[in-house]
């Protein structure tokens, strides 16, 4: 007998309509509606006897919560390409499908690199700064003086989608492209991007501006820190796109308070929020954003649309049509 039952979904923030819709035709959608993410204890009271969790990055997904869910739990999507905030063995484990949405948000975010790229480099906000406070009295020969983009190398961390991206704008900025990865990508992709693979230590030796497109996992976290930042050319720029904890920002205060460093660009930081107060907003050459590098209106349909099919491909059994590789258990 078929189950007519409409499948029961928790949805943990408001996404854009485009997904929502998809959604809403065929599953009955507990929407958790506030402008912050639900409290754990929520989120854990509303995940009970759902079919499908439509997650985002600001919950994290592990097997506290998938116990409070129960056994009916059929799939996780997540509105993000990063899963960092998913205990994707638990979900393994537990037989659980996770999708996520890679590829519709791969030139916004390379825009927001090379924007944050841009700005410290030219000292953009410094600029504006001055002339909010009234400061602007004449053209002044050595008034904010920054940094040559074009003939200056740009060394990629990461060289998947969005690195790829990043790199295809440096080079249309007469820029030289040095990368780094587990492995060389094709010689298709190193033609399209100008790119050429080295080592680590040799990017970071080499590059005026270094650009972070990693994955946050275990041999990631803190790649970035006072021995990373140190080998770092002096007058470098450094920006991250990918996830906060890749860099040590205590290290990073330092490598930017002492001048080793021209500036840095942040549009993750470790934790999310960053407060006010924090010391690398008391920098002027460190310019820090909200994590809004897929925040534009059509990116972030095609994300709500991929995380609605990978949660309906789900409930229906199939195969997620973006499904997150689940680890070794
Ligand atoms: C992601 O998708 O992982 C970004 O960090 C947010 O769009």
């Amino acid at each position: 007998m078929t189950d007519l039952r409409r499948p029961r979904v928790l949805v943990t923030r408001r996404i854009p309509e485009a997904g929502l819709d998809l959604v809403r035709a065929t599953c009955d959608v507990d929407l958790w509606e506030d402008e912050l993410p639900p409290p754990r204890a929520e989120l854990l009271r509303r995940v009970a006897g759902v079919d499908g969790l439509l997650s985002l990055l600001t919950d994290k997904v592990d097997d506290e919560l998938l116990d409070a869910a129960g056994p009916q739990l059929k799939v996780v999507s997540n509105f993000a390409v990063g899963v960092d905030n998913i205990d994707l063995a638990a979900c393994a484990r537990r037989g659980i499908p996770v999708g996520n949405t890679p590829g519709v948000l791969t030139a916004a975010t390379a825009d927001i690199a090379f924007a944050l790229l841009m700005s410290v480099a030219r000292r953009l906000p410094e600029g504006y700064d001055h002339v909010r406070a009234d400061k602007w009295l004449t053209w002044g020969p050595l008034l904010l003086l920054g940094k040559d983009i074009a003939g200056a190398t740009l060394g990629i961390v990461g060289f998947g989608r969005i690195g790829q991206e990043v790199a295809k704008r440096g080079r249309g900025f007469g820029m030289r492209i040095l990368y780094h990865d587990r492995a060389r990508v094709s010689a298709e992709q190193e033609a399209a991007t100008g790119g050429t693979m080295v080592p680590l230590d040799q990017l970071l030796g080499e590059s005026d501006f270094v650009s972070l497109h990693v994955d946050l996992n275990a041999s990631t976290r803190g790649l970035i820190g006072a021995e990373a930042l140190g080998k770092m050319k002096s007058g470098a720029v450094l920006i991250n796109t990918s996830r906060g904890p890749v860099v040590d920002q205590a290290a990073l205060y330092d490598a930017l308070k002492s001048g080793h460093l021209f500036g840095a660009g942040l549009d993750v930081t470790d934790p999310e929020p960053l407060r006010a107060d924090h010391p690398l907003l008391t920098l002027p050459n460190c310019l820090i954003v909200p994590h809004i590098a897929s925040a534009t209106v059509d990116t972030r349909d095609a994300m709500a649309r991929k995380a609605a099919n990978n949660l309906l491909a789900g409930l229906r059994g199939e195969p997620l049509p973006d499904a997150v590789a689940p680890p070794a258990i």
